[in-house]
């Protein structure tokens, strides 16, 4: 028999169970939720990113159903072939309008969204400064456009002024940062970006995949919030988080998303959502500008939940938003802690390099607008009681 020449991953895996960092996956037995069953054990759901407890709403099921009812599974094909229906269509015209802009585009997924569009608007020749925390869709984006990237420590606008300061006036330079950081809930410092772009006339982008249907009036996201409409050139959303269903978008000028029709792989190379996905996304939208008081009960979980996690001692860092981690120090601390968590009912993953820096593994808890004060309390009791049997404050 030849040796396996993949042999060297289970050496790889190895590492990471020495590590604390070899996490199985959890595997969800009914629907997502704010309670949920997984790995057969009814749990306080504190790991999604269903913010609004969209991924159940009735107004989404039935338009998804009537659309898998009108236009069948699947588009077969591409968008730039035959892959466009009407509802797409429909879809980006609805997000251009939500977020302000001339136009939109959606893509597979908020992922491919970054990446997709950070390489096709770059060169070799071009600057992207980046802030040290984005998501691995932006980096994974400027690699592949071969620009210089150049980063700057996590929202220090001050930094990025002495990138700008260092590089030829010349060179296209695109200024970008999460609109609110996944693992630590903090928000990007967009109106100092925003003013350094506007000075030194660079592209200025925000990838807003947790802000959206959050952030800003009816959820329209952070450059909503800090009312900076007009001065962000290209703004990415998901609608995999929030919106409960799957995909991400871009939303600019037209000639911004024109371009990217043309040039942007993922839009070229891999085939539609399916109409059932796009039906589901306008229906979230109606729902956000319909029913306000999500968001709002969103924000009371969140305001609650934090305080009575900083009341029982635990470091929270610095978030802003409902993502509320604790910061425990290293991966097995926090892999202890997202055990003994579990085993009580309450589902919260720990997150350990190289996800977040060497040293502060965390768990990241995530509240959504249908937990009920009984499920949180629930869940603050349990992170009492087993941080006090690990000794974590
Ligand atoms: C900041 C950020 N951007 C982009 C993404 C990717 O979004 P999606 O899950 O829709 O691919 C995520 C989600 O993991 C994220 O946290």
């Amino acid at each position: 028999m030849r040796p396996d020449p993949l042999g060297y991953l289970a050496n790889e895996l190895q590492t990471l169970r020495d590590q604390s960092l070899y996490r199985p996956l959890r595997v969800l037995d009914g629907a997502q939720g704010a309670r949920a069953s997984v790995d057969h054990r009814s749990v306080v759901n504190l790991s999604s990113n269903n913010y609004l407890g969209l991924t159940t709403h009735p107004v989404l099921l039935e338009r998804a159903q009537q659309a898998l009812r009108d236009f069948g599974v699947g588009t077969g094909s591409v968008r730039t072939i035959a892959g466009t229906m009407e509802i797409h269509m429909a879809l980006e015209r609805r997000l251009a309008a939500f977020k302000q802009t001339e136009a939109a585009v959606v893509f597979q997924s908020g992922f491919t969204a970054n990446a997709g569009t950070v390489s096709s608007i770059l060169t070799r020749d071009d600057a992207i400064i980046s802030d040290e925390l984005n998501h691995a869709s932006i980096i994974d984006g400027a690699r592949l456009s071969r620009a210089t990237i150049k980063v700057f420590p996590h929202r220090d606008a001050g930094a990025a002024r002495r990138i700008l300061e260092s590089l030829p006036k010349t060179q296209r330079r695109l200024l970008i940062t999460d609109g609110v950081f996944s693992m630590d809930g903090d928000l990007g410092a967009l109106p100092e970006l925003c003013a350094l772009a506007d000075e030194f006339g660079c592209i200025m982008m925000v990838d807003d995949a947790h802000a959206s249907g959050v952030f800003g009036r009816d959820g329209r996201g952070t450059v909503d919030h800090f009312n900076l409409h007009g001065r962000v050139d290209v703004q990415v959303g998901t609608l995999s988080k929030a919106i409960g269903a799957l995909g991400g978008y871009v939303a600019g000028s037209r000639a911004l998303i024109e371009f990217l029709h043309h040039r942007a792989r993922p839009f070229l190379f891999s085939t539609s959502h399916p109409p059932s996905v796009a039906a589901t996304c306008l229906a979230a939208l109606d729902v956000l500008e319909g029913e306000p008081g999500l968001i709002a009960r969103l924000w009371d979980n969140a305001r609650f939940f934090k305080a009575g996690l900083q009341a029982l001692g635990f470091n929270t860092g610095v978030s802003e938003s409902p993502i509320t981690p604790v910061i425990v120090g290293e991966a097995a601390t926090a892999m202890a802690l997202s055990d003994g968590l579990f085993a009580r009912g309450v589902f919260a993953q720990g997150i350990g390099a190289p996800t977040v820096p060497p040293g502060k593994a965390r768990v990241r808890t995530i509240v959504t607008a249908t937990h009920t004060r009984d499920d949180l309390q629930y869940a603050l009791d349990m992170f009492a009681a087993v941080g006090a049997a690990l000794g974590i404050r």
